[in-house]
Formats: structure tokens, C-alpha cells, sequence
């Protein structure tokens, strides 16, 4: 059965860090639209023509990655209910039966997500990941049970899976335990 793990968390919080550790699995490879965007520009941008190419690239992935039978990652930060409905219709639409995951990256104080954030800043001053961060949790919103995740696996600070809880679960709601602290 394919697998399809969506990776949801602010910059900085390890996502990147933990796809790359399963992608050393056999079968599982990653979509990283951060790394789409610096094929494209040699550079990380996010212009809105640029943005529009950068998303389809992602989903041809995804189908031909479906296609081949792998168990994919998603990787960016999916932060808004929106953008993650949008990534389970299209596995849904590719294979009614794929498995999909939500991997939630835990809460961290916006210093340590800066300070790890500027270890590679991607060409950003400190400050302007501040504002990017602030941004972002005007729209974030956690994980809820009725996204269509059949399971939701948490990830601490240290990359470690802490948790996991299927669909059927009456434990399904790590959004008690993610909200963002600034
Ligand atoms: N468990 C960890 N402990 C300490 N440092 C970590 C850990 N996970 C990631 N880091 C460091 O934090 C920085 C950001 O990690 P990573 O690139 O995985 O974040 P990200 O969530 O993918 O961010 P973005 O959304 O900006 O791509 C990296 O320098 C990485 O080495
Ligand atoms: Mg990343």
C-alpha cells in the first residue's frame, strides 16, 4: 500500500531534517517544493509566477512518484488546513487506498526556530524569517481528525517520533498538543 506523509510544521522545526532521515528507507522518496524552487532559481524565492510553476512540478511528482509505487514525502510546512485538504484530494484522486500521514513537528519557541533557521537562512536576514514565522501562525491551524489523515505522527524538538494515533483512534487530535508559541 502506498504511503503519502505530509509533513506539517514552521520553518525550522526539523521537517526537512526527518524526511531526509526516511528517504534513507527503501522506496520512500521526497517532494520538497523548497528544493523545486532552488532548481528553478538557483536560489530560495517565492515570486508568485515562479510559485504557480513550483506547485505543478509537485503534483507531476507526486503522480509519477505514485505511479512508480513509492511511499512519498511531502515536505514543507502545510501549515493551513487549505493547502493540506489540497494535497489529500490529489492523493486521493491518484489511489483511493494510499495511506496518508500528517507528521506534526512540535511546538518550539520562535528563538530556537530562528537560531536553527539561520544555520541555512536561504539568503534572509534573521529578521525577515521573523516575519515570515509571525505570518505564518495568522494561518496556521493544527491537524484536526476530519482532514482525511488515517494516521498523525508527532515529532519532538529532538526529531524523535514521540507518537502516533490512527484514524480510529478517539486519540486523533495532536492539535491539543501543537499550537504554535511565539
Ligand atoms: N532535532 C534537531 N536537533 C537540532 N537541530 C536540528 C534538529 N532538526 C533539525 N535541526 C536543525 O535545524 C535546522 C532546520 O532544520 P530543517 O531544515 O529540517 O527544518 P525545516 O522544518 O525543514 O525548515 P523549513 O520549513 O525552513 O524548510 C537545520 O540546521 C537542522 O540541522
Ligand atoms: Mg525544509
Amino acid at each position: 500500500m502506498t504511503i503519502v506523509y505530509l509533513t506539517v510544521g514552521f520553518p525550522g522545526s526539523g521537517k526537512s531534517t526527518w524526511s531526509k532521515a526516511k528517504a534513507k528507507q527503501d522506496n520512500v522518496v521526497i517532494i520538497n517544493l523548497d528544493s523545486i524552487r532552488e532548481m528553478l532559481k538557483a536560489d530560495y524565492v517565492s515570486e508568485s509566477k515562479i510559485e504557480s510553476v513550483v506547485k505543478k512540478i509537485a503534483k507531476d511528482a507526486l503522480h509519477h512518484c505514485m505511479d512508480k509505487g513509492f511511499n512519498i514525502i511531502i515536505d514543507q510546512t502545510n501549515l493551513s488546513a487549505k493547502t493540506r485538504a489540497e494535497w489529500v484530494g490529489l492523493v486521493q484522486a491518484e489511489d483511493s487506498s494510499a495511506k496518508i500521514v500528517a507528521v506534526c513537528f512540535t511546538e518550539m519557541d520562535s528563538k530556537i526556530l530562528l537560531d536553527r533557521r539561520m544555520t541555512n537562512p536561504r539568503g534572509y536576514k534573521r529578521s525577515k524569517w521573523a516575519m515570515i514565522i509571525s505570518n505564518m501562525k495568522n494561518y496556521y491551524t493544527p491537524v484536526g481528525s476530519n482532514e482525511g489523515f488515517n494516521e498523525t505522527i508527532m515529532v519532538d524538538a529532538q526529531g524523535n517520533e514521540t507518537g502516533s494515533s490512527k484514524k480510529s483512534s478517539a486519540a486523533a487530535a495532536p492539535a491539543k498538543s501543537w499550537g504554535f508559541v511565539g
